[in-house]
């Protein structure tokens, strides 16, 4: 790891690629996302921030037709289940406890060279902060974590030229029944492809509020 960070894109390629994205309806059924870009893709998943470094979610990737038609249902049978070429079901920890914070410390101080006892401290005040929620605001907290995920995901997609589509229109405890998901709760969905030529909203102007609107500076 090096100290200084190049930028890697102009703005206006930022912006470029910010504007081409688009919440795609409908994908091309025959084209699959090659391995490497997915691979690339999965690994940047894995790559999202989260409060304290926790990661408390589980990304299921479904291709599985199968698997895909079964839940197609319970997303109000939207195109997207179907035609795309990979579905990740964006699931949060339902419980974390001490163990959890001791995984995370015994990784730290081995990736990172140092003495378990070194990260007691980190470890008390991460263990405190989960011990004080009740289980649904820290479920909710761990949900939360998820959605940054998804952004991560959304933003990989588009820079390697994947189109994909947030998707929270499905009953997530039938996703939970279908996959068997008992200690991850199915929180957000995104399915990727490449855009069927006739998914009209791929060429329609993004809608947005002006920036004036929406931000203020202080
Ligand atoms: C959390 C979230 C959930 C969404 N759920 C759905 C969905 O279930 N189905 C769908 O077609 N689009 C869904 N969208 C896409 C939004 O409608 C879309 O992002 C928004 O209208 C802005 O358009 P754009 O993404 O094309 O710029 C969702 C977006 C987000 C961020």
């Amino acid at each position: 790891m090096s100290n200084t960070f190049e930028p890697t894109l102009d703005g206006e390629t930022l912006l470029r690629v910010l504007n081409a994205r688009y919440a795609c309806k409908k994908f091309d059924s025959s084209r699959t996302i090659p391995d490497d870009i997915w691979t690339t893709i999965e690994d940047a998943l894995v790559l999202s921030p989260s409060s304290y470094g926790l990661q408390p979610w589980k990304f299921i990737v479904v291709t599985d037709p199968d698997f895909k038609e079964e839940l197609a249902p319970h997303a109000w049978n939207q195109p997207q289940i179907m035609s795309c070429s990979h579905l990740v079901v964006f699931c949060a920890r339902r419980e974390l406890g001490g163990d959890d914070v001791e995984n995370l410390m015994n990784l730290t101080a081995q990736v990172r060279g140092l003495a378990a006892t070194d990260l007691h401290g980190y470890a008390s005040m991460i263990g405190s902060s989960i011990s004080n929620m009740s289980p649904e605001d820290l479920l909710n907290w761990n949900k939360r974590q998820v959605y940054v995920a998804l952004e991560q995901f959304l933003m990989s997609c588009a820079l390697l030229g994947v189109d994909a589509c947030p998707m929270e229109g499905f009953v997530p405890a039938k996703f939970d029944e279908i996959l068997g998901l008992t200690d991850v709760a199915a929180t957000v969905i995104a399915t990727a492809g490449y855009r069927a030529v006739d998914d009209k909203y791929g060429s329609l102007p993004k809608v947005r509020y002006d920036k004036s609107d929406v931000l203020e500076h202080r």
